[in-house]
C-alpha cells in the first residue's frame, strides 16, 4: 500500500492506527509493505518513530511498543513530490526492488490536498505504475470527489485515462461504519422490516447528522464549501441510499451500487418554489468571526432538505435531511417515522395520545437501534404510554472498529461494494449543484441565523411543524 500524503493528519489519525490494526488482528497479507509518500525529508526510520507517537495516541488501548514493532518492520518512507516525474521513477524503482520480481498488488491511497487527485493520478499512469500486468492495481481516492458535477466529471475523465473503473475506490468513510453496513442487515437479513418499509407504512424519515464542533481554524476551507458539499452530497446521501435502495440480489459491489444509483436517479429534482421551501439554510452566530471566514459569508453551517424519491416503494414519502454544524450534540442518525394506526379503538379514552411507532437507527455515536411502540399503562383504564425497546452494539460487549479498517481492508481484498461509484457521484452532485446554485443567487433564500448548541435554526423546527411533523431532536445516550 503506497500512501500519498504520508506526514499528513489523515494518514498518521486514522489510516496508519487502522492498518496496524488490521495488523494485530492477523488481517493483512504477511508480506504487506507500507510505504508513505510526500515532500518531508524522513528516513523510513525516522517516519516509524513519527508514527509510533501518533499511532499510541489514536490506537490508545490498542497499542503495544511489542506489536507496534513487529508492525514498524512493513513500514517505509519513499521521499516524493507529486509535481516531480523523477519522483515518480524512484518510486516506481523503490516498489520494483521490495518486490523483487514477485508479482504483487499494489493499493495507492491518494490522502493528499484534492487539488493533487489529478496529477498523482496523470504521474501514476506516466511512470507505468498503474500497469497491472505484474499484480493488480487499485487506487482509493479521498473525498471531497470534486466540488460540483462539472469538476467530478472532469476528474472521472482523468482517473478513467489511468485506471478502469473497477480500479477505484472512492472512499466515503460513512460506509465503513459498522452501523451503517447493519442497516444493509437490518432491512436484508430479516423478513419483519422489509413488508412495512415503504410508503404504506412510513409517514417519512429523517436523517440527521449533526455536530457539536464549530469550523475552528478550518474556517478558509469550510466557508468555500459549505455545509451542502461536506455533508450532504457524500455522506448524508449514502445514507440515504442505504435507506431507500432495492433489495439488491447479491453482497457483489457492482450489484449493490446499481441498486444505489437507482435511489438517486429517483429523487426529484428541485424546480421553481422548491429552492426556497424544500429546504431550510442556516449559519451559527459567531460563524463570521472564525478564522477564514470573509465578514460577510453567506456560507451555510446548516442546511435541512425535503427530497422525495419518486418510484413505487417511496412515491410521496419525504426524506428529511439536516446538518449543521454547532448543535446540540454529536450524533448521526436514521429515523424512520411510521403513520399513525389508521383507527383507534380506545377513543373514548381522555388519556389517549398515542405517538405512532418509530425507528431510530442510531450510526454514531451510540450505536444501535431503538424501536419506539405504545404499550397499555397498567391499572390505568386503556392507557398508552410510549416504550421502547433498545438494542446497543456496546451492550452486546463488540468492538467496533474504525470505519477506516473496515475499507481499507476491503480496498486490500478488491471488494469495492463500500466505496461510490462514479455514476453515484455524479448523480449525487446532479441533485446538490441546484441547490447549491440557487442558494448563491441574488434570490437566495434567507440564511437564518442560530444559537450555538441546539438543533439549528428556530426556522427548521418551524418548517417541519408546517408540514404537521417534528424533527427527533435526542442525543442519543452513551453507555
Ligand atoms: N484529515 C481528515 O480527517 C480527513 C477526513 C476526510 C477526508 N480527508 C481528505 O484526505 C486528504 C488528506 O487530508 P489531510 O487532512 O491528511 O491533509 P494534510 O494534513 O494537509 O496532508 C496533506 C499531505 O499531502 C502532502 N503533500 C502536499 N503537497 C504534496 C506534493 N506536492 N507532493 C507530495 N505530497 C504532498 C503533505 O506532505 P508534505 O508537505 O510533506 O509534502 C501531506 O502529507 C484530503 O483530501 C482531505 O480532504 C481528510
Amino acid at each position: 500500500m503506497v500512501i500519498f500524503g504520508a506526514s499528513g493528519d489523515l494518514t498518521s489519525r486514522k489510516l496508519i492506527p487502522a492498518l496496524y490494526r488490521l495488523f494485530q488482528r492477523g488481517r493483512l497479507p504477511k508480506l504487506t509493505r507500507i510505504v508513505g509518500v510526500a515532500r518531508s525529508p524522513f528516513s523510513s526510520e525516522e517516519w516509524r518513530e513519527e508514527l509510533a507517537g501518533t499511532t499510541a495516541q489514536f490506537a490508545k488501548q490498542n497499542f503495544t511498543p511489542e506489536s507496534w514493532k513487529a508492525f514498524a518492520e512493513h513500514v517505509y518512507y519513499q521521499p516524493g513530490d507529486i509535481a516531480q516525474d523523477s519522483d515518480f521513477t524512484a518510486l516506481s524503482g523503490f516498489l520494483d526492488k521490495h518486490e523483487d520480481g514477485v508479482k504483487t498488488n499494489r493499493v495507492y491511497y491518494l490522502s493528499t490536498m484534492p487539488q493533487l487527485y489529478e496529477s498523482a493520478i496523470a504521474q501514476l499512469g506516466k511512470a507505468g505504475l498503474a500497469n497491472d500486468s505484474n499484480g493488480q492495481r487499485r487506487v482509493v481516492i479521498e473525498k471531497p470527489f470534486g466540488t460540483d458535477l462539472a469538476t467530478s466529471r472532469l476528474l472521472n475523465d482523468s482517473i478513467h485515462k489511468v485506471f478502469r473503473e473497477d480500479q477505484i475506490y472512492r472512499i466515503d468513510h460513512y460506509l465503513g461504519k459498522e452501523t451503517v453496513q447493519n442497516m444493509m442487515v437490518l432491512r436484508f437479513g430479516n423478513t419483519i422490516f422489509e413488508p412495512i418499509w415503504n410508503r404504506n407504512y412510513i409517514d417519512h424519515i429523517q436523517i440527521t447528522c449533526a455536530e457539536e464542533v464549530q469550523v475552528g481554524r478550518r474556517g478558509g476551507y469550510y466557508d468555500k464549501s459549505g455545509i451542502l458539499r461536506d455533508m450532504f452530497q457524500n455522506h448524508l446521501f449514502q445514507l440515504m441510499m442505504i435507506t431507500a435502495m432495492e433489495t439488491p440480489v447479491r453482497f457483489n459491489a457492482d450489484i449493490v451500487r446499481d441498486e444505489k444509483v437507482k435511489v438517486l436517479r429517483a429523487v426529484r429534482r428541485f424546480q421553481g418554489s422548491d429552492f426556497s421551501e424544500a429546504g431550510i439554510r442556516g449559519q451559527y452566530d459567531g460563524y463570521l468571526n472564525e478564522e477564514g471566514v470573509p465578514e460577510n459569508s453567506q456560507t451555510e453551517t446548516f442546511a435541512a432538505l425535503k427530497l422525495l424519491i419518486d418510484n413505487w416503494r417511496w412515491k410521496g414519502v419525504p426524506f428529511y435531511l439536516r446538518s449543521g454544524k454547532a448543535m446540540s450534540c454529536r450524533t448521526t442518525q436514521i429515523v424512520i417515522q411510521f403513520k399513525e394506526p389508521p383507527h383507534l379503538m380506545f377513543g373514548g379514552n381522555r388519556h389517549v395520545s398515542p405517538e405512532a411507532n418509530r425507528l431510530v437507527i442510531q450510526i454514531q455515536p451510540a450505536e444501535g437501534l431503538q424501536l419506539y411502540f405504545q404499550s397499555k399503562v397498567p391499572d390505568q383504564e386503556m392507557s398508552m404510554r410510549q416504550s421502547e425497546l433498545d438494542f446497543r452494539f456496546s451492550a452486546v460487549g463488540d468492538e467496533l472498529p474504525d470505519s477506516y479498517q473496515r475499507l481499507l481492508q476491503d480496498a486490500l481484498n478488491g471488494d469495492a461494494s463500500l466505496f461510490a461509484r462514479s455514476d453515484e457521484v455524479e448523480q449525487a452532485w446532479q441533485i446538490i449543484d441546484p441547490i447549491i446554485s440557487a442558494w448563491r443567487s441574488p434570490a437566495t433564500p434567507t440564511l437564518n441565523s442560530y444559537e450555538p448548541g441546539l438543533w439549528g435554526p428556530i426556522a427548521s423546527s418551524e418548517w417541519m411543524e408546517s408540514q404537521g411533523r417534528q424533527w427527533f431532536d435526542v442525543c442519543p445516550i452513551l453507555a
